[in-house]
Parts: structure tokens; C-alpha cells; sequence
């Protein structure tokens, strides 16, 4: 999920295969050619993959980012409370900030109570920091923020760069379920070892509840998760000059309540060869392609995440249903 928006996923994201990230149409050549087939989540969204995610957050059954819209909203002093902490100086810095439409409420709320902090947005879609250094400062006349338009990591240095004070590092929207559990939990640590001892994460996680609610948000009945998977193909034909008949591919998502893993595929409904730029790819009937993972965390997975990642978990915060929460890391 992203943060009410269409921030490109990074490649850190992806961790499923040893394939170059980079180019599009060598990542798809790579996915397409590895077995089992595979397609980078980070290109679902285009433009029309961003407004297909923007239907899908407003059908019933997504319901992740209502949830932590609903824990930013009604805990704002909770939250700012806490990475306030003694009132000294700090940076609040944002992995993904997409529209900041949920940091919003904090950014409100500590420029209300006089806190001293700087806003650093880092979004790899230069789109997107432009919109933000357009738009936050009509919102928000007296914050100070530096839009970072690049890479999380190298985004993170060059954060240090420009200031030293204390940092809170904010990663929503459960972006991290979209990493496997293995590179999700380095990538905590490597966060961790660009932050001192007391600086802080705040980040947001969808959590294990009723497989039934899971596996309906990803497989809402108006069909839009499936024009959302199937768009990814379109692309490769839009762009790529691919050759793929949309309608000989199904979606197929899969929660397993066990593991918490919610993962969507696009099946192959028939012998198929598909064609991108003169490059032949064969599709045997009920193939798959492995689209992207959505990891789902219980409290006790996410605070073990934390510790194996060299951090403190300090608070959760929770929506109403307990569906989702965003935690609060110190980093020991
Ligand atoms: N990655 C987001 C999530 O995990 C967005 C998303 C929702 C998504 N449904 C999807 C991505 C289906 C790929 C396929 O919630």
C-alpha cells in the first residue's frame, strides 16, 4: 500500500530475484525469463496504474489506508507527543512521502504546538517532491522542508548532510509488507545504521486479522486490483510495444493466514507466446507470474523485526479495529 498515493515502489522493494533493476524493459526481459516468471512491482504505477490505486483506495474492501488515514487523524497529539520527546531539535523525515496527505496531520499539529523540526520528504518520482515543495508550503506557510528527490539510502546521507540533528524516520502505508521478510528486516537495518542511538522510526503495518478481510481487499468485486495487475501487462504493450492479450491472463491472490503473505499472480489461461520488441516469451496454460507480495505482521513479528533491526520498540499505535498499527522505534 502506499501512502494515499502512487509512490513508486524502490528497488529495494522488489528483493525477489538477482535481475538488474534499472530499465524497464530489461527488468521485464529479466522477470519474464526467470523461472518461475516474475514482474517488478515498482512499475504498477504509471499513470494509470496511479489512478486504478486511487479507485482501489476508495472501494470498501481496501481497507489499509483508511485505517492508518484513521490512526494519524484521531492519535496526532499521541504520535507528536511521542517523537517530540524532550522538545529538542529534530528532522522528520519520510521514506515514500507520496501526497503527505498522513503526515500531514503531524506536520499541523507540531508547527501548532512551536516544535522545532524540519520536514525532508524523500520520494524516487521527482513529480511527486515537486508537487510537495509546490503545495506544502501554501498549506503549511511556516514549515521548513527540503523535498529529496532520489533513492531512500542515498537520500538518508545526504539527510545528514544537510542537518545533524535528531532524526525520525517515518516509512507508512505498510510499504514495508511489500518486501519479503528477509530483506524487509535488512532493510530496518540498514535505516538503522544511518541513524544515531535515540533517533526514531515511525512506521506503519497492516496486520493479521480475519484471511477473509485480507484476501477481499486484494480481490475487491468492481475487479479494480484486477485492472490494476492486468494494467502492468498494458504497460509492457503501451511502452515496450509488447504483444500480450490481457484477456488470456487471470488474476489470481492468495493470502495465507499462516505465514501472513498476501501475494497476487497473473495465470496464463492458455499456451501463449508473447512478443516484446522481437523478444519471444512462451506462457505455458496455468503458468504463473508472480506479481507482488503484501506481508501481513502480527504486534509480536513487527516488535521482533525491531530488535533483530537494532532498534527499541517504544509504542503502537492502532486504528479502531486493531487492523493496522504504526509503531514507534528508538534506535538503540
Ligand atoms: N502494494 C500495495 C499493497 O500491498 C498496493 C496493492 C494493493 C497492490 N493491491 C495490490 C499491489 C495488488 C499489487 C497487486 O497494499
Amino acid at each position: 500500500m502506499k501512502n494515499t498515493d502512487t509512490t513508486i515502489a524502490k528497488e529495494e522493494m522488489q528483493g525477489q530475484s538477482n535481475c538488474r533493476t534499472g530499465k524497464f524493459y530489461e527488468d521485464v526481459i529479466c522477470g519474464l525469463s526467470s523461472s518461475p516468471k516474475f514482474l517488478s512491482s515498482m512499475y504498477f504505477y504509471d499513470a494509470v496504474g496511479d489512478k486504478l490505486f486511487q479507485d482501489l483506495m476508495a472501494c470498501d474492501e481496501y481497507y489499509p489506508t483508511n485505517c492508518e488515514l484513521e490512526i494519524f487523524s484521531e492519535k496526532t497529539a499521541e504520535i507528536c507527543e511521542a517523537i517530540m520527546g524532550d522538545g529538542d531539535a529534530f528532522d522528520l523525515i519520510e521514506l515514500g512521502a507520496g501526497d503527505a496527505s498522513k503526515s500531514t496531520y503531524l506536520l499541523k499539529y507540531l508547527l501548532e504546538k512551536g516544535a522545532d523540526f524540519s520536514y525532508l520528504p524523500i520520494d524516487i518520482s521527482s513529480n511527486t517532491i515537486s508537487y510537495l515543495n509546490i503545495t506544502l508550503p501554501v498549506t503549511l506557510p511556516n514549515l521548513q522542508m527540503t523535498g529529496l528527490n532520489g533513492e531512500y539510502f542515498d537520500m538518508l546521507k545526504k539527510a545528514s548532510v544537510i542537518s545533524n540533528k535528531r532524526k525520525v524516520v517515518m516509512f507508512l502505508g505498510s510499504n514495508i509488507g511489500n518486501m519479503p521478510l528477509d530483506v524487509a528486516t535488512q532493510f530496518c537495518a540498514d535505516v538503522r545504521s544511518h541513524l544515531s542511538a535515540g533517533d526514531m522510526m515511525l512506521i506503519g503495518v497492516d496486520l493479521k486479522k480475519n484471511p477473509a478481510t485480507v484476501l477481499a481487499a486484494y480481490n475487491d468485486k468492481e475487479g479494480i486490483t484486477k485492472r490494476f495487475n492486468l494494467n502492468m501487462l498494458e504497460r509492457i504493450n503501451r511502452e515496450l510495444g509488447g504483444d500480450f492479450d490481457v484477456s488470456q491472463f487471470e488474476h489470481y491472490p492468495t493470502y495465507d493466514p499462516e505465514t501472513g503473505a498476501c501475494k497476487s499472480y497473473l495465470i496464463s489461461l492458455r499456451d501463449q507466446t508473447v512478443s516484446i520488441q522481437g523478444k519471444s516469451i512462451f506462457f505455458a496454460k496455468d503458468e504463473y507470474i508472480f506479481m507482488e507480495i503484501s506481508q501481513k505482521f502480527t504486534v509480536a513479528e513487527i516488535d521482533n523485526m525491531a530488535l533483530t533491526a537494532s532498534f527499541k520498540p517504544a509504542v503502537h499505535f492502532f486504528d479502531s479495529k486493531h487492523w493496522f498499527t504504526d509503531a514507534i522505534w528508538v534506535a538503540a
